[in-house]
């Protein structure tokens, strides 16, 4: 089972594309400390029980500049718990970050989106990206010299001005020691002021489409996987030509949860709202496993709309299409 946290919804960037942006005057808020520990405890005993591996994986805004994490992580690795996170690398150049990610981290996604002249403009970090071309292979270095079974990973958000780059960005990171890249399309709900000059186009999506082959070739010669197949790509199409992708059965609450900074958890991040549960109600391992009836409850009694045109890329197979069986697609309207 993957669990992906949001523990923090504040951060130090100004992604443009982002709705946790720092320059967005809402009120941030964290998760409660005691109760991730206390869920954790939870999840330690689903894992006990059934064999069901379980990976905590860390969210935000930006999650390794939130003070608790580390502690946490090391109580949660105490469990038997496997940990992940997916971070923008500010924090990737102290040495003793880095030695507490090879200590206890089964896997880290970095968020690269382009070279130099894309990427540091559309994150607000002037250097960062010379920065992360440093400290990643630093860090893959050092998780080598420790015999520490890290996976370094990396997230590229393809929007029509840094896709044409995409090919060389993969080759780039794989230089970095990024043993796994998986990429997804500018999504519009965040920022809709951005959304309209930064899309991907059809024509874009028919250029990846034909680059694609190539670039997974090359990356396995280098013994790198592209994560994302021809569903995930007919989900991105989709997207471009307007088109929507209803989902009657992703199986919710069975191998993936998503739990938002105020303790909500749902069967993935579009949810929150519709399905969304207190964890306060999940005591044992015996109430996480009822856990998938009861979202199939609201499921039933009110289904999201959200489900009509569904994004959540655990669905489309773009992280775990092995570990997970194809959801139910209802007919394209
Ligand atoms: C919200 S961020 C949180 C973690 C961390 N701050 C980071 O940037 O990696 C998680 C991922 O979502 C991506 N992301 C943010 N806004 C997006 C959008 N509008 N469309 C697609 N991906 C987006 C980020 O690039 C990142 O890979
Ligand atoms: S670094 Fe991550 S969380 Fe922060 S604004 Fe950028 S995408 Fe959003
Ligand atoms: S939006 Fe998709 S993943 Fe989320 S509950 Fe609906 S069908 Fe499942």
């Amino acid at each position: 089972m993957i669990v992906v946290w949001r523990v923090v919804n504040s951060c130090n960037l100004a992604c443009g594309f982002c709705a946790y942006d720092k320059r967005l005057g809402f009120p941030r808020s964290q998760a409660a400390p005691a109760e991730i520990l206390r869920f954790a405890t939870v999840l330690a005993e689903h894992q006990a029980q059934t064999g069901d591996g379980v990976l905590l994986s860390w969210l935000g805004g930006e999650p390794l500049r939130w003070q608790p994490l580390q502690a946490l992580t090391h109580a949660v690795r105490g469990l038997g718990l496997e940990v992940s996170a997916t971070t923008n690398g500010t924090t990737v150049g102290s040495l003793a970050l880095r030695q507490h990610l090879c200590e206890t981290y089964k896997e880290l996604t970095i968020s690269v989106d382009g070279f130099a002249a894309f990427h540091d403009p559309s994150r607000g970090w002037a250097g960062g990206f010379e920065k992360l071309r440093r400290w990643v292979p630093q860090l893959a270095r050092e998780a080598r010299v420790h015999g520490s079974r890290l996976k370094l990973r990396a997230n590229v958000v393809l929007m029509h001005q840094n896709v044409g780059e995409f090919a060389t960005l993969c080759d780039e990171l794989a230089d970095w020691g990024i043993v796994e890249i998986t990429y997804n399309q500018l999504g519009g709900r965040d920022r809709p002021e951005f959304y309209p000059q930064h899309r991907l186009t059809g024509a874009d999506v028919d250029a990846l489409e034909r680059a694609l082959p190539a670039i997974r070739q090359n990356l396995a010669s280098r013994a790198v996987m592209l994560i994302g197949g021809e569903h995930y790509l007919a989900r991105i199409r989709a997207s471009t030509l307007g088109q929507r992708m209803p989902v009657s059965d992703c199986d919710p609450g069975q191998s993936f949860l998503f739990i938002d900074e105020k303790g909500q958890v749902s069967p993935c991040s579009f949810t929150t709202q519709d399905y969304g549960i207190d964890i306060g109600s999940l005591r044992s391992a015996a109430d996480l496993a009822a856990l998938p009836a009861r979202f199939r409850l609201l499921q039933q009694a009110a289904r999201s709309r959200e489900c009509d045109d569904c994004l959540s890329t655990q669905v489309c197979g773009k992280f775990n299409a092995a570990r997970r069986k194809a959801p139910a697609m209802a007919a394209a309207e």
